[in-house]
């Protein structure tokens, strides 16, 4: 019988932007073998309404089970907040790693008491968020700036554009001007800004994400399950929605190898 611990892991986001989150589970799980799919063709989750959301998730989930993964990663704040719960109920013996805006660490870090989010429509306007800022950040200010037409920007692969610098100033300089020292990158995109923000913001103003606590609670549910890897890693392989030479071209800018992708049709 196969050893369910070399199963592969499934991760996926509406893009390239849980590769942030991939980079993470590897360099923290090096043993595992990782699959990963961009619905780049149904780009932007963040406008789209949960129901659509959950629809998509389920299709992406269904193709790992066929892949035969042990577990799935959704590396996507926002379809978290649309699906995660979806996905537990109908997969209850699965275990599936979510993810959230840091604010729990933010509100624990911010000095100047005002903490900035960085994050889609989406996840800003679910009641989850609201839920989460009831419960960690009572005693800080929490400015949110949502940011339409960013994720688009970094799908494009170019992370020094102008236009893109442009739009990402627009939505940063509020968060500066209303006084935070702190600010969460609550999309899994955003990490690929770091150069640009380190460029816009202060040294003091901390940037946080949450991809390596996403590696690390998938660390603890797989070992909990004796689940583990215990051999090499497979190379990791990709999967698209959207279009798989795009995807093939602009991957090396965002992990820093080359790697033949693949169609996800479904
Ligand atoms: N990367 C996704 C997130 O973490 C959202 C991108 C999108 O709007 O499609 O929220």
């Amino acid at each position: 019988m196969a050893d369910a611990r070399q199963a592969p892991v499934g991760v996926f986001d509406s893009g390239v932007g849980g590769l942030s989150v991939l980079a993470e589970i590897q360099r923290l799980l090096p043993g595992e073998s990782l699959l990963y799919v961009a619905d780049g063709g149904h780009i932007p989750y963040g406008e789209k309404s949960p129901q659509f959301i959950r629809e998509r998730c389920v299709q992406i989930a269904e193709f790992f089970r066929a892949q035969g993964a042990k577990a799935l990663v959704v590396a996507c704040n926002t379809a978290t907040v649309a699906a995660a719960a979806d996905l537990r109920e109908r997969y209850p013996n699965w275990p599936l790693v979510g993810m959230e805006p840091a604010v729990k660490p933010a509100a624990a870090a911010t000095r100047s008491g005002v903490v900035g989010v960085l994050a889609t429509t989406g996840t800003l306007q679910s009641a989850k968020f609201a839920a989460l800022l009831d419960r960690f950040a009572s005693d800080v200010r929490v400015v949110t700036q949502p940011c339409p037409g960013l994720v688009e920007l970094i799908e494009a692969g170019d992370l020094q554009a102008p236009a893109l610098r442009e739009l990402l100033l627009g939505y940063v300089q509020p968060l500066l001007d209303a006084g935070c020292d702190t600010i969460i990158l609550g999309c899994t995109h955003y990490p690929f800004l770091k150069p640009l923000l380190a460029q816009m913001v202060p040294a003091p103003v901390s940037l946080i994400d949450t991809g390596a606590a996403v590696a690390r609670q998938l660390q603890r549910l797989l070992q909990q399950r004796d689940l583990l890897a215990v051999g090499p890693a497979a190379e990791p392989q990709f999967w698209t929605s959207a279009n798989p030479q795009h995807l093939q071209h602009i991957l090396p800018a965002l992990w820093q190898k080359s790697y033949i992708v693949q169609s996800f049709q479904s």
